[in-house]
């Protein structure tokens, strides 16, 4: 959308200069340091409903949008900006908004998408925080570097991806992740950060984490690179994809096909937010011991679980949902989905209070039937 269109946009001009960042930090490629920055685009009263998934409402009191690391500096440099409380925003589509974010919501629109290595081995590519995660994918099949396809169609940022850890039909983010640089919503000062330093886990980061060692809520991520192996092997493993197999009978799809398959797949099982808010898999599937998951088992023979090469199990939540009755049923204007009891959705205007309510009913009802407790996926402010 072109600056000059967005409504209520209230453009001041930064004071001072922006500080240098490291080398590896490019800032505002084609603009020169003899050139003043550009100025610092800031709204006031945004309504947030078209930018989460869910279509939650929630005011944002201020809201900055990110082009570029240098944006973030000039936001903590600022004398009213800096100081206070950061919500960082991408795509939305992991997030619940049961109030109005206090502070200055940070908006990464970072683009651009790159090839920065290629060897025998691999394909390195770098996407801004800002694109959306889909047509990431989509840009790395149009230039022959096949490696992300069964992650198609999630929605959501490149920025946000690393955050929790995308995953989908056998593959996980963290094994095509190369890097990834951040500012800190402190120092202002880049990072760069490799998977080590991440700490992915199950739909978990160091960028979910709180305390002394996490960055939850201390930095915002504004490039991610990605390493697609080569030569590429499909990743064929999970149910949904072996059953195309079978019904195609073709048992060696190429990247394209792969691709076209999980699309398929996701839009037969999963609300588009553009249809019907949500914010995919509200909970996560719970990872249980062994013991437990023997003492599950053999209370309940159907429950449907997936052993772990450590010896845990994980058990799948919308199954839970489901034997608890809750497939299609409604709290107020917060639904379950009908076609994945893991997806809670928006049915027209709910409320974040409605679909938390929803939530904690869901989780109560689960625990009081399987004594377990469901964690939830996205982030709830
Ligand atoms: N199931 C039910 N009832 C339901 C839903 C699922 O019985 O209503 C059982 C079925 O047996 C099904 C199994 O659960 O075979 C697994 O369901 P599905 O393949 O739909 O996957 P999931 O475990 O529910 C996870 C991810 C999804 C991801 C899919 C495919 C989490 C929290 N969710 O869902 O990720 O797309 O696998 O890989 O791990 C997301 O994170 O937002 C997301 C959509």
């Amino acid at each position: 959308m072109p600056v000059k269109e967005l409504a209520g946009r209230l453009t001041i001009k930064y004071p001072g200069a922006a500080r240098a960042g490291p080398a590896s930090m490019g800032e505002n490629p084609g603009v020169t340091s003899t050139l003043a920055p550009p100025a610092l685009c800031v709204e006031h009263s945004v309504n947030l409903r078209g930018l989460n998934s869910f279509g939650l409402p929630a005011t944002a009191h201020t809201l900055v949008r990110i082009d570029a690391d240098a944006d973030v500096r000039r936001v903590l440099d600022h004398p009213v900006l800096g100081p206070a409380p950061k919500l960082v925003l991408g795509g939305g589509s992991n997030l619940v908004l049961s109030r109005d974010p206090p502070g200055v919501v940070l908006h990464v629109r970072v683009p651009g998408a790159r090839l920065v290595a290629e060897t025998e081995q691999s394909w390195t590519v770098e996407f801004g925080a800002g694109m959306a995660w889909h047509d990431a994918v989509r840009w790395t099949l149009a230039h022959g570097m096949p490696g992300l396809e069964n992650l198609a169609l999630i929605p959501g940022s490149v920025g946000a991806a690393p955050v929790q850890n995308i995953g989908a039909y056998g593959l996980e983010l963290a094994e095509r992740f190369d890097s990834l640089d951040a500012v800190d919503l402190v120092t202002g000062r880049g990072v760069r950060l490799d998977a080590r330093a991440c700490a992915f886990g199950y739909r978990d980061s160091v960028f979910k984490q709180g305390g002394f060692a996490g960055l939850a809520g201390k930095s915002l991520i504004t490039r991610v690179r990605l390493r697609l192996p080569r030569p590429w092997r499909p990743v064929l493993g999970y149910l949904d994809l072996e059953r195309r197999m079978a019904e195609t009978g073709n048992f060696r799809p190429d990247a394209q096909t792969l691709f076209d398959w999980v699309c398929a797949i996701r839009r037969a099982k999963l609300p588009d937010p553009a249809e019907i808010g949500n914010a995919g898999s509200f909970f996560k599937n719970p990872l249980v011991s062994a013991e437990q998951c023997r003492d599950i088992i053999g209370r309940d023979p159907h429950i449907v679980h997936y052993l772990l090469a450590d010896g845990r199990c994980k058990l799948a939540a919308g199954w839970l949902i489901e034997a608890c009755g809750w497939r299609g049923k409604s709290i107020g204007r917060a639904g379950v989905y009908e076609r994945q009891a893991l997806v809670l959705v928006n049915r027209g205007g709910a409320s974040g209070a409605e679909v938390l309510t929803l939530a904690r009913a869901i989780q109560e009802s689960v625990y009081g039937r399987f004594g377990i407790r469901l964690e939830t996926e996205p982030v709830v402010l």
